[in-house]
Parts: structure tokens; C-alpha cells; sequence
């Protein structure tokens, strides 16, 4: 049984949904159907849809000195340890981190890569880009055949999906920096997890089972993720001897193991033997990219979230400073009014986005111009007030360019240090193959980049030039690990998996705390909305609106899309009233955890 520490509850139910990555990958209706109850103002908790949507009920979490939520419980405890053994957010976050890359092997990775946003007892806020880059010898038409077409699976499921892995350099440079244990200390708990086995729950079970059929394909792949062929069962332990190898090099070697000795040149060896472009070369190249957050303000609190090579806190900030003037609170949690203002201010968001951003290191991201309040305001203004915009009338906004799986964690420390970690190898289990005997899945962050203008990726994002495939450049990210400050003091920690939905989610859990006034656990409990310019359609969480508001919204010329979940949440919000840290498991994600102390 799962030991909470401070927890109010034990209740676990069995796993409710399914996998919650990427809306492109889960089978949706085209229709929308509401059963969520009217509401007038703040969502109530009894009004949440869990039962119709079939989630557990997961309890709140408070804790005074400490907190950790993941999406599996086993990390979650280990980076509560890590605290209670005197370490510092820091410290718990890579502890963290390595564990998921053995009990949440979906998504937790050293074979990926992601951000994290780090606030600092010393006030500063920081935040770190271990983004993957493209292979040197990447090509802008590398994902096309000979006629100019994109090839299906090419960017998702072979070695050429693969870019330059970036956590091993990541975890590194953030412990080396801010982090006061060593890596031998916070990477044991994560060996022993992959050496000794953990015993795996229904949730764990579910997200392994969606890749039965892949994992049969490569005998070094079943070999672990299978068990004789068959996939795993909730109650039986899942052991990685392999993985615990390359952990234990990483341990004695450090990133020079990975990057520069025998786990570089497993990858490479693999990669030439499939036709992928890796060469020692890459590995050798690679580096992390400490910036500066993208912050802005919104009714009182300051939001620090992800710059680019991500999108995420520029997508954010956009649409927060497009709807900061709309009484949103006064309209209700998902009224037609606010749900019409935040779609329609999405839409805007993300044609900018698609149109401008990619890695800083290749363009020039027009930030300040997107995030002026003069651009707000020109947005605004070409809002109609009762009626959908086609998506066909609306362009990036400054003229023509010139020129789904992830995981989300986040700790907070008696300290005062706060960090938010996304991080990822796209989709679940990457492109689904290990490279010989190094235990570890690779990414397919390839696909993130713009295959060809116009063509969608696997989340339906319709990019252009400025997030071109080119060498050694990072793919353009949804990822928005984001932290919240209030008169100066924490108040948030946030961020989420599920590709472009990604942005709105985060937004919505700030919005839901910040805005709409509900607790943590009815802020993330709560069914979310998501607009990304293409497809033209508002994607709905099921209950996500009441029956009248989503009449209204047809009736508006809104064309509604039910998909069945969208990311998982993991958050932790201070109560400003009592000064106790807060935070729930997201029900989406069954195995996962919130624990404090
Ligand atoms: O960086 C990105 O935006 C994507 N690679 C994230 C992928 C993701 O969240 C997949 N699913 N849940």
C-alpha cells in the first residue's frame, strides 16, 4: 500500500481513463456531448463531472515543508525523501526525474528531453532549456519523399525522429548549479528502482498496454516490456537490468558517460543500423541553455513560464494579456462569454505562435512585439462579440514570416526554492525502440519541427519556416513548466504533458486558481477546453460545458470536439490564507501522486 505522508486519504481507485497524451492519438466522436450540470460562478466540487467522465476521486494533499507531485507515485516518494533528507528542490526535482525515466518510462526519459523553471529562494527566477537539437546531418526536407510528400511514421517511429537527447546534461547542469546533493545521491533510488523492480499498479499498466504491438516488433524492446510476450499486469514486478546499467554508468561517469563514452555510442551504433542520422559528433555538440523565463502579469499575479525554443509561456502570456480586461470571473468558469473570449483569444495566440516561433538560436522571435500591450489590443479588437471566428480569417498577426508523450512534475522546498520540470520524449514511448542493451526509449521530438508548411504533426499543429528542420537547431515545444508569484510570494507551480493542449491546460489551471477562485483539486479536477488555431474546432474535456453553453456556442458557429482527456496537471498552489502548500493527482493519471510533509 502506498505510504501518504500528511495525506488526508488513501483513496486509490482503479484506473479510470485512458492515456491522456496527445488529443491526435485517442479516438474521439466529432460531436460534443455536455452532462455537465448549469453552473453560475465558481465551479463547485459537486458539480465536476468525475462521475460521468469515470475518474477517481483523489484526495487533497497538504503538507507545510515540502511537496512533490508526479505522475507516478514511486517518484513522487522519492523526491519527498530527497526533502526530508535535507535536500533542496533541486535535489528532489532530479531525483524525480531519473526515477520517471524507470516507473514512468512512457514519458519520463534520459532519452528525450524538456525545460525546467526554476524560483529561487534568492528571489531569482530561472529557467533551463535541455530541449533535444536535430542531428547535424537533419535536412529541412528530411521527413519527405522524393515527390514532396510527408512520409506517415517517418518523424514518430523511425530513428530519423530522433533528436539529440537532452536530459542527462539537463539534470547535470541544474544540480551543478542550484542543486546541493550529488548525482550519485539522487540517481541511487532510481537505480535500485530499475534494478530491484517495482510492482506495477493499473495505471501503470494501462499506459504500457498501449504499446503492446510496437514493443513485439523489437525483440530488445519485449524482452523487459513484455513479460514472455504478453503485456504486463497490474500486481506483477517490472524489473530493467539493462537501464539500471546505464544509470549506474551515468552515476560513476557522469553526462560524459552518456554523451561521450558507451551510451553514445550504443545510440549511434543503433541509429546507423536503422538508417538514422546520429553520429558521435551530436552527442559531443550537445549542450543546455540556461534563459531567461518569459513573465507577465495578470490581475496581481506574475507568471513565469517557458520560453522559446518552447511556445508555451509566449502562447500563454498572449492569450492572458488578450483576455485580462474580460470579467471572467463575473461570467462564470466555462460561460459562454468566457469560453467565446478565451477561444477566440487561443485562436489568435496560436497563429502567432505557429506562424513565428522556433529555437532563438536559428530565429528571431518577435516576443516583445507579440507581448506588447498594443498587439493585445489590436487582437482584441477584431474579437466579435457573438460570434465564432473562422480560423480562415485569422493569420499571424504580424504579417508574413521573414526570412503526443511528455510528463510534467513539480517541488517545492522548505527553503523557499520552487521548480517545475516538463520533460519528454514525445510520444509514448518516443519512436517505441531502445537502442542494443542501453534500457532507455528514444524520442521522436523530430516530429515537433514543421515537416513541410502546411502539413500537420501528429498533434494537428499547422507550422511554418521559423520551425524548419535544420542542424543542431532545438524543434519549437508546447512544454510550459510554469511558476506563479503573488505579492511577491509563491503561489503556483504548474504544468502539464499533451502536446499543444499543453498550453491551454496550464493557462486553465492558473485561471481556474487565480481567476475563477477554486482550490487546487477542484481547479484540476475541472474538464478542460482547448483552441489551436487548426483544426478550426474548440476541443472539450467531456462536461465541459452545460447543455445551454454549449448550445450557445454551436448556435456562435463554434464546431465543438469531444475528446476524452487532455493532460494530466501536476500542481502545487500556496494557500494564501494558510500558508500550507496544496495539491492533488490529477484523476487523469491514476498512478500518480501528490505527497508533502
Ligand atoms: O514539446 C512538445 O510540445 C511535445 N513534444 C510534447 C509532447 C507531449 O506532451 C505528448 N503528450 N502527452
Amino acid at each position: 500500500m502506498r505510504k501518504f505522508l500528511l495525506a488526508a486519504a488513501v483513496t486509490l481507485l482503479a484506473a479510470g481513463g485512458g492515456a491522456s497524451c496527445a488529443f491526435a492519438d485517442q479516438s474521439a466522436p466529432a460531436s460534443a456531448s455536455s452532462t455537465q450540470a448549469a453552473q453560475d460562478g465558481p465551479i463547485q466540487p459537486k458539480l465536476q463531472g468525475n462521475i460521468e467522465r469515470n475518474l477517481p476521486d483523489e484526495p487533497l494533499v497538504t503538507a507545510r515543508h515540502g511537496m512533490v507531485v508526479s505522475a507516478q507515485h514511486l517518484a513522487t516518494q522519492i523526491g519527498v525523501d530527497i526533502l526530508q533528507q535535507g535536500g533542496n528542490a533541486v535535489d528532489a526535482a532530479v531525483a524525480v526525474g531519473y526515477a520517471l525515466a524507470v516507473v514512468h518510462p512512457c514519458c519520463g526519459n534520459i532519452g528525450g528531453g524538456g525545460f525546467m523553471t526554476l524560483h529561487l529562494a534568492d528571489g531569482q527566477n530561472l529557467f533551463l532549456d535541455f530541449r533535444e537539437k536535430a542531428p547535424l546531418a537533419a535536412t529541412e526536407d528530411m521527413m519527405q519523399n522524393a515527390a514532396g510528400q510527408v512520409v506517415k511514421g517517418r518523424s514518430t517511429r523511425t530513428y530519423l525522429g530522433v533528436g539529440v537527447p537532452g536530459t542527462v546534461l539537463g539534470f547535470d547542469e541544474a544540480l551543478k548549479h542550484h542543486g546541493t546533493m550529488t548525482l550519485q545521491q539522487v540517481i541511487a533510488p532510481a537505480i535500485k528502482l530499475a534494478k530491484d523492480g517495482y510492482t506495477l499498479e493499473a495505471g501503470d499498466v494501462r499506459i504500457l498496454d498501449t504499446s503492446t504491438d510496437a514493443f513485439r516488433r523489437s525483440p530488445n524492446v519485449a524482452a523487459t516490456f513484455l513479460d514472455h510476450g504478453q503485456p504486463w499486469k497490474a500486481g506483477q514486478v517490472l524489473k530493467q537490468p539493462e537501464l539500471a546499467r546505464t544509470l549506474e554508468m551515468i552515476s560513476e561517469d557522469g553526462s560524459k558517460a552518456f554523451y561521450d563514452g558507451p551510451i553514445a555510442a550504443a545510440v549511434v551504433k543503433a541509429s546507423e543500423a536503422n538508417h538514422g542520422l546520429l553520429t558521435l559528433q551530436d552527442f559531443r555538440d550537445y549542450t543546455v541553455q540556461w534563459e531567461r523565463p518569459i513573465e507577465c502579469g495578470y490581475h496581481g499575479y506574475t507568471i513565469y513560464s517557458a520560453p522559446p525554443p518552447s511556445s508555451g509561456g509566449t502562447t500563454i502570456c498572449e492569450t492572458l494579456q488578450i483576455i485580462a480586461p474580460y470579467p471572467f470571473a463575473e461570467w462564470g468558469f466555462h460561460s459562454t462569454k468566457s469560453v467565446h473570449y478565451f477561444v477566440e483569444a487561443e485562436r489568435r495566440a496560436f497563429a502567432d505562435r505557429n506562424t513565428y516561433l522556433g529555437d532563438p538560436a536559428f530565429v528571431d522571435n518577435p516576443i516583445t512585439k507579440l507581448l506588447s500591450a498594443e498587439h493585445a489590443a489590436e487582437l482584441r479588437a477584431s474579437i466579435k462579440p457573438d460570434q465564432a471566428t473562422p480560423s480562415s480569417e485569422v493569420q499571424g498577426s504580424l504579417g508574413p514570416y521573414q526570412a503526443t508523450n511528455t510528463t510534467h512534475y513539480s517541488v517545492v522546498d522548505g527553503k523557499g526554492n520552487a521548480v517545475a520540470v516538463t520533460f519528454t520524449i514525445n510520444s509514448y514511448f518516443g519512436i517505441k525502440q531502445i537502442a542494443g542493451d542501453t534500457g532507455f526509449f528514444l524520442n521522436n521530438e523530430m516530429d515537433d519541427f514543421t515537416s513541410k508548411p502546411e502539413v500537420p504533426n501528429q498533434f494537428g499543429l499547422v507550422q511554418g519556416e521559423a520551425n524548419r528542420i535544420q542542424p543542431g537547431k532545438r524543434p519549437l515545444s508546447s512544454m510550459s513548466p510554469t511558476i506563479v508569484m503573488h505579492d511577491g510570494k509563491l503561489f503556483m507551480v504548474t504544468g502539464s504533458p499533451g502536446g499543444s493542449t499543453i498550453i491551454s491546460t496550464t493557462m486553465e489551471s492558473i485561471l481556474n486558481v487565480a481567476e475563477y477562485g477554486m482550490n487546487v483539486k477542484q481547479a484540476i479536477d475541472a474538464p478542460r477546453i482547448h483552441m489551436q488555431w487548426w483544426p478550426d474546432q474548440v476541443f472539450a474535456e467531456p462536461g465541459a460545458f452545460a447543455p445551454g453553453v454549449h448550445a450557445e456556442l454551436e448556435a456562435m458557429g463554434y464546431k465543438i470536439r469531444t475528446i476524452r482527456q487532455m493532460g494530466d496537471i501536476a500542481a502545487i498552489v500556496v494557500n494564501p490564507k494558510t500558508g500550507m502548500l496544496e495539491s492533488v493527482n490529477d484523476p487523469r493519471y491514476p498512478a500518480g501522486e501528490a505527497a508533502g510533509y
